[in-house]
């Protein structure tokens, strides 16, 4: 058996997409239930051990080394700019990150005042709106982004849209894309040096799996 490694996973909506991309890669044993609360799951079989994590603490982990390997969306990655690399686009989880505002409300640049944005991207945002010329108050929230300007707390939102249903129930409407994202297989650099082998066995059988899916033209862009 090789050596083990530790892969950090993003729990949420890309867990049971990415547990299905490791089987049909070759790791049988990727398996999680519903209710299982465990925090550390192993696959002895494997030689592996994955950690279930919050998406935005996926990087830190890898980061850091306390995880070999993770799967984690580009919108995290942009927004935090770790120190990882980032060998693989899985396609999962497709989506994108932008600009939304209630329907019907002034543009952008014909506001005069100091516009407020809720998101759970600040940097993302800040870069974004500073690149326009636009000056712009962050307000930073946890979830639930779309609530924002519905309650007079924000002028716009940035959030992701995957099938713009959120948008559409809430009565806001797209103002413009920032990036497109999708979940990334990352790596710890230090990892891809002591445990090269293991490692790029994992990137191989991933590619080699996605190569074998045609995945449709839109839902594999970088962001
Ligand atoms: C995400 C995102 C949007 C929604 C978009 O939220 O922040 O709110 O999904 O999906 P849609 O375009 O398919 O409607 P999530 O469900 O992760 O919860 P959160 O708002 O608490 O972050």
């Amino acid at each position: 058996m090789s050596e083990g490694i530790t892969i950090a996973l993003s729990k949420g909506k890309l867990l049971e997409p990415t547990l299905t991309l490791f089987r049909q890669a070759g790791y049988s044993a990727y398996h999680v239930d519903e209710d299982d609360r465990r925090l550390i799951v192993e696959y002895p079989d494997h030689g592996h051990r994955v950690l279930i994590v919050r998406p935005s603490d996926v990087p830190v982990y890898v980061e850091y080394g306390a995880a070999d390997l993770g799967v984690v969306g580009k919108d995290v990655l942009l927004e935090q700019s770790p120190d990882v690399y980032e060998p693989v686009d899985l396609g999962l989880g497709a989506c994108k990150l932008v600009v939304a505002k209630p329907n019907g409300q002034t543009p952008v640049h014909r506001l005069s005042s100091k516009l407020r944005v809720a998101t759970k991207y600040p940097n993302i945002t800040e870069q974004f709106f500073n690149q326009q010329g636009l000056p712009v108050e962050l307000i930073k929230l946890y979830g639930s982004i779309e609530l924002a300007p519905l309650v007079g707390l924000a002028d716009r939102i940035v959030d992701l849209v995957e099938t713009g249903k959120t948008l559409k129930a809430n009565n806001l409407v797209e103002e413009e894309i920032i990036a497109w994202s999708s979940a990334r297989l990352i790596v710890n650099r230090a990892s891809m040096k002591m445990k090269h082998a293991t490692v790029t066995e994992v990137i191989t059988r991933i590619k080699k799996q996605l190569s074998k899916v045609k995945v449709p033209q839109g839902k594999r862009r970088g962001a």
